[in-house]
């Protein structure tokens, strides 16, 4: 099976110029540690990183000790054309496509194993996710509460997010959208229903300044 890695964003919210995906978390490159979960699931065949094509950063780190691991410079403006992009230059028979953020860099390889056991006969395919912790509210003008919305039945998604190349393809290409965040809402447009499976809190997406500190405690307290 092929993983795919979309780390073509800018990171806007990290208030850095480096990409999020190159800061320096516990010594290395973030993607470094993402990368590092990933050779470590004995299903994934080749690891498919998708960069920028001004990407300047990825050439100044040395990768040789990843085995199985591309790189291709077709990112685009949006993390689901860079997954689109990303797939229309995957070769080969796979099936199975297991889609990843560089910025989780946190992953838990086992977590990801259990996955792709638990996903091989479904019919669409499925996403880590947890279900909702916080109470809800929707936040109307003048950031006052407008209601409270239930969180029955909320789950937060994450990634891996594992589909079928074909049809993940086909969804993002007649999908594409602001709406599509992550590739299950692509399918689930197709009117699909893509399974949740249990992720883990730790499997925390670094997205602000601060999630760098937490991430760090993560691989950490992993590595203990
Ligand atoms: O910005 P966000 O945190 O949602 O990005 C999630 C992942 O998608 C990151 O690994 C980021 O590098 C990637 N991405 C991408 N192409 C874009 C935007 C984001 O590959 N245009």
């Amino acid at each position: 099976m092929i993983a795919l890695i979309p780390a073509a964003g800018s990171g806007s919210r990290m208030v850095s110029v480096t990409p999020k995906q190159y800061l320096d978390l516990a010594g290395k490159p973030l993607i470094w540690h993402t990368l590092s979960a990933l050779v470590k699931v004995a299903e994934l065949d080749r690891i498919v990183v998708v960069i920028s094509p001004e990407d300047e950063w990825w050439g100044s780190f040395d990768w040789s000790e990843f085995k199985r691991l591309d790189v291709l410079r077709c990112g685009g403006a949006s993390r689901a054309e860079s997954v689109l992009n990303g797939l229309h230059a995957l070769q080969g028979p796979d099936d199975w496509v297991l889609v990843h953020d560089a910025a989780r860099p946190c992953l838990d390889p086992a977590l990801v194993s259990q996955m792709i056991a638990e996903l091989a006969n479904h019919p669409v395919g499925g996403i880590l996710a947890v279900p909702v912790a916080d109470t809800l509210k929707l936040a109307q003008a003048g950031q006052h509460i407008a209601h409270t919305h239930p969180r029955d039945g909320l789950w937060q998604a994450q990634t891996p997010q594992m589909f079928r190349v074909v049809q993940l393809a086909h969804a993002l290409a007649i999908g594409m959208g602001p709406d599509i965040t992550d590739e299950a809402s692509a399918l689930e447009k197709l009117g699909l229903q893509p399974k949740l499976i249990m992720g883990s809190p730790w499997n925390l997406k670094v997205t602000y300044p601060q999630d760098l500190r937490l991430a760090e405690l993560i691989l950490a307290a992993a590595a203990r």
